[in-house]
C-alpha cells in the first residue's frame, strides 16, 4: 500500500467527520495563518508525507464547511462520498480524456453518464453533451453552439471567418439572467451590453407577452432556477413564441434542470425540453465534487462545429465519441467519471429524492422563519429561501451575526431593491436535525 495515499484518505475522512461539530465558517486564527504560505519557493525537495501534513493542518482549518449539513449559502452542493471516491480513483489513472484512442476508459464512463444524464432529464437522446467545469462553461459551450447555427443559417460560418462583417445576432435575456450568463455573452463576442432584455415578474420570471418579434439570426436566453428566488421561466410560451421567430433557445440551468429529474417539481420545467441547449452544472444539484457542469445540445453538429479541434461539420471517426470534440479543452479530467458514480449510486429514484428532500427542507425553513414573524420574501418553488429580518441594515446585521455565529451559514443578497438573506438547500447531507438547528440559530440572531 501507497502510504502517502492512505495517509490522504485517512485525513479526508478525519476532516469529513469532524465537519458537524466545527463552525461551519473558518475560524479567524485559521485563515490567519493562510498567511504563512506566503514564503519562498523551497529550494530543494521535501518529504511528500510533510507537504501534506503542511496541506492539512494549514489548510482543513481554514476552509469552509460546505461539506457538511449546515452551509446554505450561494448554491452550494456537498459532494455524496461515492463521488469524492470515484474522483480519488480516477485522479490516480490520471487519464487525459481528450480522446477514447487514449483514455477509453474514461471515455466510456462519460459516455454512458450522458446517457443517462439524457434520459434522467428528458432530453432529446440524441442531443450532444459536454462535460466542463461549471455552468458558466456550460452556458459558453451551449452559446457557441447557438451562435454557430444560427450563423450558419444566414449563410456565415463563424469559427472560420470569425465575427467580423458576421450578420448581426440579436441575443435576449431576461432582467434577471444569472451575471455569469453575460460573462459567456462577452467571451463569445456577442457582447455583454449588446442584449434585449425582457422584464422578469417579481420573482424573476421572464414576462413571456415581453418577448419582441425576433428577426434574423437571434438567441434567447431562459433559466431553470432563478439563484436568488429559484424561479422558473414560463418556457412553454417562450420556447413558442422563439422559434416561430427562428430563433435559439438556451436553458441555463444551473440548478434548476434538476427539477426535471424529480416528479413532484417536474411541472415547473414544462416546455423546457422544447428548447435548443441546456447548461447545469453537477456540483450543484447532483452534488459530484467542483469542478463539474454540464452543457447539452439538440442539435450536436453545432456544438461539435463550435468545439472540434479536427474537422467541424464531420462525423467522428468511427461513429466513436471524441470528449473534447464537444469541449472547449483539448486535454481534460474525465469529469464525467464523478457523474457516473453518482448516478449508479442514486439512481432515479435517488436523485429524485435528493432533490425532493432539499426543497422539503427549504419549506421547513420558510415556515419557521415566518412563524417567527419574519418575512419571506420569495415564493417557495424549489430550493431557495430569502428572508428579511427588518430594514436593510437589520438584516445585514442578522447575517453578520449568524455567519459569526457558525452553527450554519447563509448569504446576503439584494432581491428587487430589498436586502435579503438568502438560504439554498443543495446538499445530500442536510438533515432535519440540521435544519431545525440552523432555524433555532437565524431565530437566536435574529432577536
Ligand atoms: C442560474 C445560474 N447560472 C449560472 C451559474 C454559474 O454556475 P458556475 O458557478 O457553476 O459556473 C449559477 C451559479 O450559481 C447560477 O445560479
Amino acid at each position: 500500500m501507497n502510504p502517502l495515499l492512505n495517509d490522504a484518505a485517512l485525513r479526508a475522512s478525519r476532516y469529513l467527520a469532524g465537519l458537524d461539530d466545527r463552525p461551519v465558517h473558518p475560524g479567524a486564527d485559521a485563515v490567519a495563518r493562510l498567511a504563512e504560505l506566503d514564503e519562498p519557493l523551497p529550494e530543494h525537495a521535501q518529504p511528500a508525507a510533510a507537504v501534506l501534513q503542511r496541506l492539512d493542518e494549514l489548510g482543513s482549518p481554514a476552509t469552509m464547511a460546505n461539506a457538511g449539513g449546515r452551509f446554505f449559502g450561494f448554491v452550494v452542493g456537498g459532494a455524496l462520498p461515492v463521488s469524492v471516491a470515484a474522483n480519488w480513483l480516477a485522479t490516480a489513472w490520471d487519464q487525459n480524456s481528450a480522446n477514447p484512442a487514449g483514455a477509453p476508459a474514461t471515455a466510456a464512463f462519460e459516455l454512458t453518464a450522458l446517457r443517462w444524464l439524457l434520459e434522467l432529464l428528458d432530453l432529446p437522446r440524441d442531443a450532444a453533451g459536454a462535460f466542463v467545469t461549471g455552468t458558466t462553461m456550460g452556458n459558453l459551450c451551449a452559446l457557441a453552439a447557438a451562435r454557430h447555427a444560427v450563423l450558419e443559417r444566414a449563410g456565415w460560418d463563424v469559427e472560420a471567418d470569425g465575427l467580423f462583417g458576421a450578420p448581426p445576432v440579436t441575443v435576449v435575456v431576461g432582467e434577471e439572467a444569472h451575471p455569469t450568463l453575460f460573462k459567456a455573452l462577452g467571451v463569445l463576442g456577442l457582447g455583454r451590453n449588446r442584449v434585449i432584455t425582457v422584464p422578469a415578474d417579481g420573482q424573476g420570471r421572464m414576462r413571456a407577452e415581453r418577448l419582441p418579434r425576433l428577426a434574423g439570426p437571434s438567441i434567447v436566453c431562459v433559466q431553470a432556477g432563478n439563484v436568488n428566488t429559484g424561479a422558473f421561466d414560463p418556457f412553454s410560451e417562450l420556447c413558442e413564441q422563439a422559434h416561430r421567430d427562428g430563433a435559439w433557445v438556451h436553458v441555463d440551468g444551473a440548478f434548476g434542470l434538476w427539477a426535471q429529474a424529480a416528479p413532484a417539481l417536474r411541472p415547473l420545467c414544462a416546455g423546457m425540453n422544447e428548447a435548443d441547449s441546456w447548461a447545469t452544472d453537477a456540483h450543484k444539484w447532483l452534488n459530484v465534487p467542483y469542478d463539474s457542469g454540464l452543457a447539452f445540445v439538440r442539435d450536436a453538429n453545432a456544438l461539435r462545429a463550435a468545439m472540434s479541434v479536427t474537422a467541424a461539420y464531420l462525423p467522428a471517426p468511427g461513429g466513436v465519441r471524441i470528449p473534447s470534440d464537444f469541449t472547449p479543452e483539448l486535454s481534460r479530467r474525465a469529469r464525467g467519471v464523478d457523474v457516473w458514480a453518482a448516478l449508479s449510486a442514486l439512481g432515479r429514484e435517488g436523485v429524485a429524492a435528493l432533490v425532493e428532500r432539499c426543497c422539503a427542507h427549504a419549506h421547513t425553513f420558510a415556515r419557521g422563519l415566518r412563524g417567527a414573524g419574519f418575512e419571506v420574501l420569495n415564493e417557495v418553488v424549489l430550493n431557495q429561501v430569502l428572508v428579511r429580518f427588518g430594514d436593510a441594515q437589520t438584516t445585514r446585521n442578522v447575517v453578520a451575526k449568524l455567519q459569526a455565529d457558525g452553527t450554519c451559514w447563509c448569504g446576503l443578497t439584494e432581491w428587487q431593491g430589498h436586502v435579503a438573506m438568502r438560504i439554498s438547500v443543495s446538499s445530500w447531507a442536510t438533515t432535519d436535525a440540521d435544519v431545525q438547528r440552523s432555524l433555532a440559530a437565524i431565530v437566536r440572531c435574529a432577536r
